[in-house]
């Protein structure tokens, strides 16, 4: 029979947990999420149960990473169904704050990523990612784990937290697993609820356009030449394009050209309707293992 779930909501409990774990020593596997649990939550979930003795998912809709334009009231709160998907796939305990818990009303300390977190989605989302830095680090230090996995379609938020976890000397394990997709290409996503059938029906081009740019750089076509088309291709099928860039890995400076066997992060936000998509392809990701990233994390993602 499976373990039952241990489901805590306040710091101090999980601080009295965390302790008692203190003789045994166990290796702590964590993934933070904001609910609203899909097949690329499980995945994160059935990836992390092999590499720990003790699972640990939170889920917390962060109010610090949301700007003042951002719907945080209408960010789905899934819980029954979430708590479901987390016995499913035989997690230890579940920590589920109110946000009150996590931020006082005296809350005036924030923690701040300075350069990878200013591209791409940092220039259209200001204080997003210190909202993420600051919780996951009040998380990593609740949690105290040795391994904490995300998702790469939210490629720039794992390359903030990798730099955080150097920078800030965490010695946590910050890995990353393949984005997660549907069998046409889709990045899983909870806004992919929010398509109308023929945004549906249009949304996987956006990968298969990034994929295709990505080819197109990797055979040596012109950078900025080459990201426009891309653009352009979006726009053109009914995309609204908020950004395609690509940066270089893991600095997330700006390149001038794409130099052969240099990694590279393409990535685009883009909209439809009102719902805003992001997807990503890392270019060249064999070159990342070289700087000390774990390959597996990179390869072309699988459908499933
Ligand atoms: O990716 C998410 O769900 C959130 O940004 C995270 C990492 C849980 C921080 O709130």
């Amino acid at each position: 029979m499976p373990k039952p779930i241990k489901i805590l909501r306040t710091r101090n409990e999980l601080q009295h947990w965390r302790a008692g774990l203190e003789a045994t020593r166990p290796t702590v596997g964590f993934v933070p999420t904001m609910g609203a649990l899909h097949r690329g939550h499980a995945e994160l979930l059935r990836r992390i149960r092999p590499r720990c003795d003790v699972s640990v998912l939170s889920i917390f809709v962060n109010p610090t990473q949301f700007g003042p334009s951002e719907d945080l009231a209408k960010y789905p709160r899934t819980f029954e169904r979430d708590l479901e998907l987390a016995c499913a796939q035989g997690v230890d305990v579940l920590f589920a704050p109110a946000p009150e818990e996590m931020y006082s009303s005296a809350h005036s300390t924030f923690v701040e990523e300075t350069q990878v977190s200013r591209p791409l989605c940092g220039q259209f989302r200001p204080g997003h990612f210190r909202g993420v830095t600051t919780v996951v680090l009040k998380l990593f230090n609740l949690v105290r784990p040795k391994l904490a996995l995300f998702g790469m379609k939210d490629a720039q938020q794992f390359f903030v937290l990798h730099q955080m976890n150097r920078d800030l000397d965490l010695r946590v394990s910050v890995e990353a697993i393949p984005t997660v997709r549907e069998p046409d290409g889709l990045a899983l996503s909870s806004r992919n609820a929010y398509l109308s059938a023929d945004h549906r029906e249009l949304a996987p081009r956006f990968y298969k356009t990034l994929a295709e740019t990505s080819t197109r750089l990797r055979a040596g076509a012109p950078l900025s030449a080459t990201l426009e088309a891309g653009r352009q291709a979006l726009e053109a099928c009914g995309f609204t394009v908020q950004y395609l860039d690509c940066v270089e890995l893991p600095t997330f400076n700006s390149p001038n050209v794409v130099l052969p066997g240099c990694p590279y992060l393409l990535a685009a936000a883009v909209y439809l309707g009102a719902t805003r998509l992001i997807d990503n392809v890392i270019v060249n990701p064999a070159a990342l293992t070289a700087i000390g990233y774990s390959a597996p994390s990179f390869e072309p993602a699988e459908s499933s």
